[in-house]
């Protein structure tokens, strides 16, 4: 297969085919896009459009046949599972007059893919334990990890696996009370630990954010990479990913403003009890936080602000977890991290991925 070869992907329609289309026509294929369902013509522009009868019909063989050979196609992609049972059956037949293969594999394999993945990681999760002591609470159910997983790792973010890990461990040994998390983006950090708070009853989760360039545009001068390329990302929908993949939770809220203007109505909603947003409707605040996760500005100056700010909330025992603590883009994470744990206040304190987590 080259790069100027063609691909058939049959039947186009499914959510598999639409994102597998789209990398080939990336790669530079030909991506022939098929359906034996009616297609308006302008339906997928950037793709042949084609008509396949079902494969239950007489003359399905004979027009595949024909598809490929005008294409000069030696490649299918077929996600559904008969039409993939089928169109093996064709290509392994030494009567079938062109000479094709089926390039994904089976349908029932790809289906568990992502949970196969999810519970490889889920069972890592149990055996990495390191913080089981007389203090915590049980662990989730591989089920539940594994779903976790595949939740999160559906949202676009920076927070990897090692740092979710992390976090499913120190959830056991946080006490009930606010989660605050200053930097969401689309919500995928966020998704964890509203996850985590749900099913160890921790409580709600505020999440700190002004989803505006004009707030976080300059994050030092080592981050000139990340200035530079912040103005092209549209922010509203980035507000827009985090409410929906929030959505699920009955526990999450939002404060959109930069950390320093949002403390105070943070203090001011622990006063009324809750925060109301037309997302989330009603969401109780108890004005104790028991984890506070900094991820918003990296800027030196930013972070020890955040500290400085909303470190009194933080209840004894509670976590401070700076993201970026190692960083290739500037060490402001890691001063305000460094001067953090210098106050000698930290119970515990370890780096997971490039996070500092710090339980004061
Ligand atoms: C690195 S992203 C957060 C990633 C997120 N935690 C995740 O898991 O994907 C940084 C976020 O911080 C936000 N931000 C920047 N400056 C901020 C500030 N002063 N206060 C609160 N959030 C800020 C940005 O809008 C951006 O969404």
């Amino acid at each position: 297969m080259t790069r100027q070869s063609a691909l058939l992907v049959f039947p186009i329609d499914v959510p598999q085919s639409a994102a597998f289309a789209r990398t080939a026509h990336q790669l530079g294929f030909k991506v022939v896009a098929a359906s034996s369902e009616p297609m308006a013509a302008d339906r997928y522009p950037d793709y042949l459009p084609a008509y396949l009868p079902y494969v239950t019909e007489h003359g399905f063989g004979a027009a595949l046949a024909e598809l490929l050979r005008t294409h000069g196609i030696d490649a299918v992609f077929a996600p559904h599972p008969a039409i993939w049972w089928h169109l093996r059956t064709l290509c392994q037949s030494a009567e079938f007059p062109v000479a094709f293969h089926v390039c994904n594999e089976s349908p029932y394999e790809m289906d568990w893919q992502s949970y196969g993945e999810a519970y490889r990681w889920a069972e890592d999760c149990v055996n990495a334990d390191f913080l089981t002591t007389g203090t915590a609470t049980p662990g989730l159910p591989l089920s539940n990890l594994a779903g976790l997983y595949r939740g999160y790792n559906q949202i676009p973010g920076q927070s990897d696996n090692t740092k979710l890990r992390a976090l499913t461990q120190i959830a056991r040994q946080t006490a009930p009370g606010d989660i605050v998390e200053i930097g969401s983006l689309y919500g995928k950090s966020a998704f964890a630990l509203a996850w985590l708070a749900k099913f160890h009853r921790i409580g709600s989760v505020v999440c700190v954010d002004p989803w505006e360039l004009s707030a976080i545009r300059h994050q030092g001068e080592q981050a000139s990479l990340i200035n530079a390329a912040a103005p092209s990302r549209d922010w509203q929908q980035a507000f827009l990913g985090f409410a929906a993949s929030l959505s699920v939770f009955d526990n999450v809220t939002y404060l959109r403003d930069t950390s320093g203007q949002a403390v105070e109505r943070y203090r001011q909603a622990a006063d009324a009890g809750n925060i109301r947003s037309d997302e989330f409707g009603s969401t109780p605040i108890t004005g104790r936080i028991s984890l506070l996760h900094i991820d918003g500005n990296h800027k030196y100056e930013s972070v020890r602000q955040d500290v400085e700010a909303w470190r009194p909330l933080v209840q004894p025992g509670g976590w401070i977890l700076l993201d970026d603590y190692v960083w290739a883009f500037g060490d402001g994470p890691r001063r305000a991290g460094d001067e953090l744990l210098a106050t000698g206040g930290a119970k515990t304190a370890f780096t997971a991925a490039d996070t500092l987590f710090v339980q004061v």
